[in-house]
C-alpha cells in the first residue's frame, strides 16, 4: 500500500479547516495510519522544503509554515500520492479544479492550506522528516 505524508499549513489550522480536510482524505478510503497538532521549528521546515532553497519565495514560506500549529498526516492507500495530490488540487489557487480543497477554500501560491508529497522518494524523505521511526 502507498503511503504519503500531508500538512495542513497554518492558514488551515487558524480557519478551523481540519476536520473539512481530513474527510476529504477519508472519503476517498484513504487510511490514516498517524497524525499530530505541532509547531514546526525552522530547521523541520528547512530540511522538508529543502528542494526550494534559493528560490525567492524560500524564507517567507519557512516563515509560514513555522507561524502557528500545523497538522501532520501520514495516509495510506492504493495510489495515495496521486490522489492526494488531485485533492489537493493545483498549487495556484486560480488554477485548482473548483472541487478541490484549494480551488474551494486557498487564498494565495503561499497560503494553500495543504501540502503534499509529490513522489514516491519525497513521501518517504517527507515521512521520515515529521513522522521518523514509522
Ligand atoms: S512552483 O510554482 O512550481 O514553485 O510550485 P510548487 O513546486 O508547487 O511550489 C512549491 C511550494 O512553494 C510554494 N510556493 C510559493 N510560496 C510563496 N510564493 C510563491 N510565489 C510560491 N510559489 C510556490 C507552494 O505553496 C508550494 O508549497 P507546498 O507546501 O509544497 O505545496
Amino acid at each position: 500500500m502507498e503511503r504519503t505524508l500531508v500538512l495542513i499549513k497554518p492558514d488551515g489550522v487558524k480557519r478551523k479547516l481540519v476536520g473539512e480536510i481530513i474527510s476529504y482524505y477519508e472519503r476517498k478510503n484513504l487510511k490514516i495510519v498517524d497524525f499530530k497538532l505541532i509547531k514546526a521549528d525552522r530547521e523541520t521546515a528547512e530540511s522538508h522544503y529543502i528542494e526550494h532553497k534559493g528560490r525567492e519565495y524560500y524564507q517567507s514560506l519557512i516563515d509560514y509554515i513555522t507561524e502557528g500549529e500545523i497538522v501532520t498526516i501520514l495516509l495510506e492507500g492504493e495510489n495515495a500520492i496521486g490522489i492526494v495530490r488531485k485533492i489537493n488540487g493545483a498549487t495556484d489557487p486560480l488554477q485548482a479544479d473548483s472541487g478541490s480543497i484549494r480551488g474551494k477554500y486557498a487564498y494565495s501560491k503561499q497560503r494553500n492550506l495543504v501540502h503534499a508529497s509529490d513522489s514516491k522518494e519525497n513521501a518517504k524523505r517527507e515521512i521520515d522528516i515529521w513522522f521518523p521511526g514509522i
